[in-house]
């Protein structure tokens, strides 16, 4: 089955210059007055609409932009409860602190099976119907062995890219035993859940683990053949993005903080495809009021930089990668054409995926129609719902 999306106004495909699907995104690239076809969920062609070839269906975009899904690659979504009222309260001027995960904890312990499914369900479908075609989601809040597999396993219903958040805080029964939670996690914990997991995650930062503790985590998690992510100087100076890098990871996510050397370490660790992406969630700045990362800094360096939601019932709770991208632009300085990139291709590198995050012949197709006439309308209309339809393998749906 073929289907002809045609009558694009601006096409946004982030192809690579040769146009070989297997090395992953290029830069932002985009045509206009274009057309595309997808068939067995792939994008077949790309090219100006008068020269398209027949296909089985045909979609009129009647001069919307079409761009590549977004690939939200920082997710929190196994949980139960919420935390609306911590919210009210920072805005009411108490500063944001690692502990209130621990809420969370017990509210998610406490929680059946159908609860955390339902809410995981709810959650991607609001992603979906907001462009998001490809998520990360991460375990964390549960610090039990059953628990935490509990949430990977669930998490693997969504996605295929499941995090092991076991290492997110050290839970109130192991507050006298750090060493002892650590070795929980590095040893069973990890053994019950790297089969439902591709990455392992840690939260380097005062108040969770120190760069000792979170480069034993990432080792533990790498020997039991997990890829290594790490949440780094989100709350203040750190060595997170150091423990990154030198752990080879694929992403050091916040990057709030950074040191000269931090910046320097992140813009010389390997090229796009192999390097430690910097992840800014710039929705975490707005709902916490801490000052928003200095892309242009890092993006000056030379560091791939990832647009993602962070979406968790604590420090922000958006699913909106339109509302990252228009942050990324107004607060951060980021041009429209290098917050979609971050949000889409960027993304893709942080997950290591070659395949997503661009519309080269032989990518997913997972794409996203707007209703504007180019990618700028998702910062320059920002909260406006303007997601048209999400192809997703090649599936359409029409939030
Ligand atoms: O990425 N930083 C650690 N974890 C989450 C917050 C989780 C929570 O507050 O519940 C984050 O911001
Ligand atoms: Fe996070």
């Amino acid at each position: 089955m073929s289907t002809l999306i045609t009558n694009i106004g601006e096409l946004v495909t982030n192809a690579a210059p040769d146009d070989d699907p297997g090395q992953g995104p290029g830069p932002f690239a985009a045509l206009t007055g274009a057309a595309l076809v997808i068939d067995e969920g792939r994008v077949a062609w790309t090219g100006p609409a008068g020269q398209a070839p027949a296909a089985d269906e045909a979609v009129d975009c009647r001069g919307g932009a079409v761009l590549p899904g977004f690939v939200d690659s920082h997710a929190h979504l196994v949980f139960a409860g919420e935390r609306s009222a911590e919210f009210a309260a920072r805005m009411a001027g108490t500063p944001y602190q690692a502990g209130g995960i621990r809420s969370t904890v017990a509210a998610t312990r406490a929680a059946p099976d159908e609860v955390l499914r339902a809410n995981l369900a709810r959650l991607t479908r609001e992603m979906l119907a907001q462009g998001t075609t490809t998520l990360e989601c991460k375990s964390g809040y549960g610090l039990t062995v059953p628990d935490e597999a509990r949430a990977v396993a669930l998490a693997a219903e969504v996605t295929p890219e499941v995090t092991f958040l076991g290492a997110h805080v050290v839970p109130p029964e192991y507050e006298g035993d750090r060493a002892g939670y650590l070795d929980l996690v590095c040893g069973p914990m990890l053994t019950a859940c790297a089969p439902h997991a591709r990455w392992v995650d840690v939260f380097c930062e005062r108040g969770a683990f120190d760069a000792d503790e979170a480069a034993a985590v990432l080792a533990a998690g790498h020997a039991a053949g997990l890829l290594t992510r790490i949440h780094a100087n989100q709350l203040g100076p750190g060595p997170g993005v150091q423990v990154a890098v030198t752990a080879g990871a694929a992403s050091a996510d916040h990057c709030t903080y950074l040191s000269d050397a931090d910046v320097d370490a992140l813009a010389s660790s390997g090229p796009p495809s192999s390097g430690t992406v910097a992840t800014l969630l710039p929705g975490v700045e707005f709902s916490t009021r801490q000052p928003y990362p200095d892309a242009r800094r890092l993006l000056a360096a030379g560091v791939t930089v990832a647009l993602a939601t962070d979406c968790n019932p604590g420090s922000c709770f958006t699913s909106s990668m339109p509302l990252c991208v228009a942050l990324a632009v107004r607060e951060m300085r980021m041009t429209t054409q290098e917050a979609v990139w971050s949000a889409t291709a960027g993304g893709a590198r942080a997950l290591r995926r070659s395949d997503v995050g661009h519309l080269s012949l032989g990518a997913r197709a997972d794409l996203m129609l707007l209703d504007g006439p180019s990618h700028t309308y998702l910062a320059y209309r920002p909260a406006v719902p303007l997601i048209r339809a999400v192809w997703q393998g090649g599936q359409m749906s029409r939030p």
